[in-house]
């Protein structure tokens, strides 16, 4: 009887212990990621002031989204983007200036590209 209790005993402790070692071994689990949210507002006259190629911001959809980086990868002659840095750019973008919207990967890529809400007077 007594053998049995002891190797119980043990076994029992034994398992503690793992639980609590696993904790300093194991990674930890993810972390949900937070939603991509930003209390920024911009004004049209601040998105105006990033008109460059290099630095080029556009309000769209009442959204201010810098899209410098992503001027290089967009597929139409630079010309017809480029044109739109710094400004009101919502019916450019639905229209792509000749009456066709643009598909729905785009519209999910131009999330990844937003930074403020466009401030309202
Ligand atoms: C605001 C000014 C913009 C104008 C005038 C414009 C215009 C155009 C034009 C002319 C094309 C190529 C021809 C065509 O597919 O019909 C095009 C394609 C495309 N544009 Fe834009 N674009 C603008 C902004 C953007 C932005 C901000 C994004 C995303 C961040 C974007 C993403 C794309 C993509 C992914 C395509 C490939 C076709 C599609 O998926 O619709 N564009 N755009």
């Amino acid at each position: 009887m007594r053998p049995l209790f002891l190797f119980a005993t043990a076994s029992f402790w034994l398992v503690v212990l793992g639980f609590a070692a696993s904790d300093l071994w194991l990674p930890a689990a993810p972390q949900a990621l937070p939603p991509v949210t930003t209390s920024k507002a911009h004004s049209l006259a601040e998105v105006a002031r990033h008109k460059t190629p290099d630095d080029c911001w556009m309000a769209i959809g009442g959204q201010v989204y810098d899209l410098s980086s992503y001027l290089p990868e967009h597929p139409s002659d630079p010309d017809v983007i480029v044109a739109w840095c710094g400004r009101e750019a919502t019916p450019a973008y639905l229209t792509k200036g000749k009456g066709r919207a643009h598909s729905a990967r785009a519209d999910r890529l131009l999330t990844e590209y937003r930074i403020a809400t466009l401030r309202t007077p």
